[in-house]
């Protein structure tokens, strides 16, 4: 541990890269809040963690009250709050040929109003705080329409957009992040039944996040990268010369 551990709040850390970010972070001494709907997984995490100091708020970010009440406990306990990381995301493989509109407004409210959540809640702390890292996970996903993407694409095209708003807004006094993570294997790629290339293990993605974010600069951390530059070629596309391209993989 350094003398003066930064506390870093990682929201959806009871498993998968939000565990593995977590432990890497702590080992790099920063101490974590840690957070997520599943009280008995964060504890399991808690415990893994190197150091001292860390903790737990069990929360739901659909709900923006108890959101709310979170950030103002934070506010009043910690000395400085200097990383926020929204990783919570949830997902199902859907065609738009069978929707599941349940299934797309669960979606869409963890991933996207998750983060709107959040950042209504983090209000008081951005306009009247110190200068913190506000970090978002999004998904390579969200670059452009992909066949079998949705909704879970759209939901993180969303949050990219809001992202970038977000560094517009806010970039020259507070620390915006966007993680592009292209596929790792998680409880939620377990559901893929596609061969998923340059697969990485969480801890590898985590590892890979903990460096960049405490890089003291940056906007967007996407990897691997010989998987995440083919994507964002893809993306740089004209659309009568992308449509071909993502049609085989239909
Ligand atoms: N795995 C990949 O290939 C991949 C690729 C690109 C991006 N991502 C993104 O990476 C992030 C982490 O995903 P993962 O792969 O590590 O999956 P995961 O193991 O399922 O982790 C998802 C995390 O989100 C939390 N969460 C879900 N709904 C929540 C809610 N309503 N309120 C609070 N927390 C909630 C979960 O905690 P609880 O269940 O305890 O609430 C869990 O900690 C997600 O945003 C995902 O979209 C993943």
């Amino acid at each position: 541990m350094t003398e003066a551990a930064s506390t870093s709040w990682i929201i959806g850390a009871s498993s998968g890269i939000g565990a593995a970010l977590a432990q890497s972070l702590a080992r790099r001494g920063e101490r974590l809040v840690l957070s997520g709907r599943n009280q008995a997984a964060l504890e399991g995490v808690a415990e893994t963690l190197e150091g001292s100091g860390h903790s737990i708020l069990a929360l739901d970010v659909c709900d923006a009250p108890s959101l709310a009440a979170a950030c103002e406990q934070l506010r009043g306990k910690q000395a400085q709050l200097e990383r926020v990381i929204f990783m919570a995301g949830i997902y199902e493989p859907m065609t738009l040929s069978a929707l599941d509109l349940a299934a797309v407004r669960s979606i869409l409210e963890v991933n996207l109003m998750g983060a709107f959540n959040l950042l209504a809640a983090l209000r008081p702390l951005l306009e009247d705080g110190p200068p913190c890292q506000l970090a978002f996970c999004a998904s390579v996903a969200g670059y452009r329409g992909l066949p079998n993407a949705q909704p879970y694409g759209a939901s993180k095209a969303g949050l990219i957009n809001l992202v970038e708003s977000l560094q517009v807004e806010l970039g020259d006094r507070h620390d915006i992040r966007l993680i592009s993570p292209g596929f790792v294997a998680t409880r939620l790629t377990e559901k893929n039944r596609f061969d998923m290339p340059f697969r990485l293990t969480p801890d590898q993605a985590g590892d890979r996040i903990a460096r960049s974010l405490l890089r003291p600069k940056g906007f967007e951390h996407h990897f691997p990268r010989r998987f995440t530059l083919v994507m964002k070629a893809l993306a740089a596309l004209p659309y009568g010369l992308y449509w071909p391209l993502a049609r085989r993989a239909r």
